[in-house]
């Protein structure tokens, strides 16, 4: 690859970033912590999305120690609806990690950041090079869309040989700003050089350089390659009360939405008669049953199509089988102590 942009080209990249990024909470400081969290609540996550998590999120949870101590059900209760859960646990991890190992200070380089959990090679770029200053890349999936078309690349961007061609040939690049730098390209692909709809090129400052305007090519690149389709699970979902109390169910510690709460639920699409059948077997005695409207839930490697049904039960039961995870839960307690994941948010209203 040639060189990616002209000094030129940077300098005014810099300047449209001073004038045109939008203001947002976590370019209001400097500390790595905070910089840190808004990096891994922006992976894969709308930025309008992000901003009242994260201010709730350091407003309960100000520093790494107090992540570091804080109870498990009270962090995913903090995550609750922003979703790809893990990445909360993996940072409390690293909290662990950076409190342990390097006094609850975050450390400064990019190969230090990298060996924390959660932390891969985009994140340790953007820590580093917003927080500390260090000039290293920071190349998420937007940055890579604004290069390959700015270089009018055609390599795939869903390769990670793509990204780490890109990230080297950034790298001699990285001018003393490193963090407004990497933060203007991302900036670009947010705002101006956007994955859906039309890019706005008239208002890039790369669009005197940019060889997809040149060539007008902004709608074949970037190349990405078609992932594997989702598999499709049916579900069907329990709402099971007994007037006063309503059962969830913990999920187990690994796999997806691990340790959170939701509604028993079974695979395949059960009739009712099957339904009331499951109810018994967990130990309790139905009185009505109501069908819900249907849901899906689109995951990044699944997609959930449940159907629900409303249960009353009497409220007494034999005891739920061994190792179920299943609690009975007073209602007023549902939605302050359970962290419930938004795939069941169809169904929160009834409970
Ligand atoms: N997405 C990832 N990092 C970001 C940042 N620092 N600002 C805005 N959007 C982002």
């Amino acid at each position: 690859m040639g060189e990616l942009l002209s000094a030129e080209a940077i300098d005014a990249l810099l300047a449209w970033y001073r004038n045109h990024q939008r203001d947002l909470p976590w370019r209001h400081t400097k500390d790595p912590y905070a910089i840190w969290l808004s990096e891994i609540m922006l992976q894969q996550t709308r930025v309008e999305a992000v901003k009242p998590y994260y201010a709730r999120f350091l407003e309960r949870c100000p520093t790494v120690e107090s992540l570091a101590c804080l109870d498990e059900e009270r962090l995913m209760k903090l995550w609750e609806g922003l979703g790809y859960y893990s990445r909360a646990r993996n940072l409390q991890k690293a909290a662990r990690t950076v409190s342990a190992q390097y006094g609850g200070r975050m450390p400064r380089s990019y190969e230090e950041l990298r060996k924390l959990s959660g932390i891969g090679d985009y994140t340790a770029g953007a820590i580093a090079s917003i927080a500390f200053g260090v000039r290293v890349p920071a190349v998420d999936g937007n940055v890579l869309r604004v290069l390959s078309r700015v270089s009018g690349s055609r390599e795939d961007i869903a390769l990670p040989a793509t990204k780490e061609a890109m990230r080297r040939a950034l790298l001699p690049l990285i001018p003393e700003a490193a963090g407004d730098f990497n933060q203007a390209l991302i900036e670009i692909g947010a705002t101006v050089c956007v994955p859906n709809g039309e890019a706005k090129c008239d208002a890039c400052p790369l669009a005197s350089e940019c060889v997809a305007v040149r060539e007008g090519l902004t709608d074949e690149i970037p190349v990405k390659s078609a992932k594997k389709p989702r598999k499709i699970l049916p579900l069907t979902l329990l709402i099971i009360r007994d007037g006063d109390r309503t059962v969830l169910r913990k999920r187990p510690p690994k796999g997806l939405l691990a340790g959170l709460y939701e509604l028993p639920n079974t695979e395949g699409h059960l009739g009712e008669e099957a339904a009331l059948a499951h109810v018994r077997a967990l130990g309790f005695e139905p009185l009505r049953i109501e069908r819900l409207e249907d849901a899906k839930h689109i995951f990044t490697h699944i997609e959930w199509q449940m159907i629900a049904y409303a249960i009353r039960v009497t409220p007494e039961f034999d005891g739920y089988p061994e190792g179920s995870g299943l609690l009975l839960v007073p209602n007023g307690e549902l939605h302050s102590k359970y962290a419930i994941p938004s795939a069941f948010f169809a169904y929160t209203k009834y409970l």
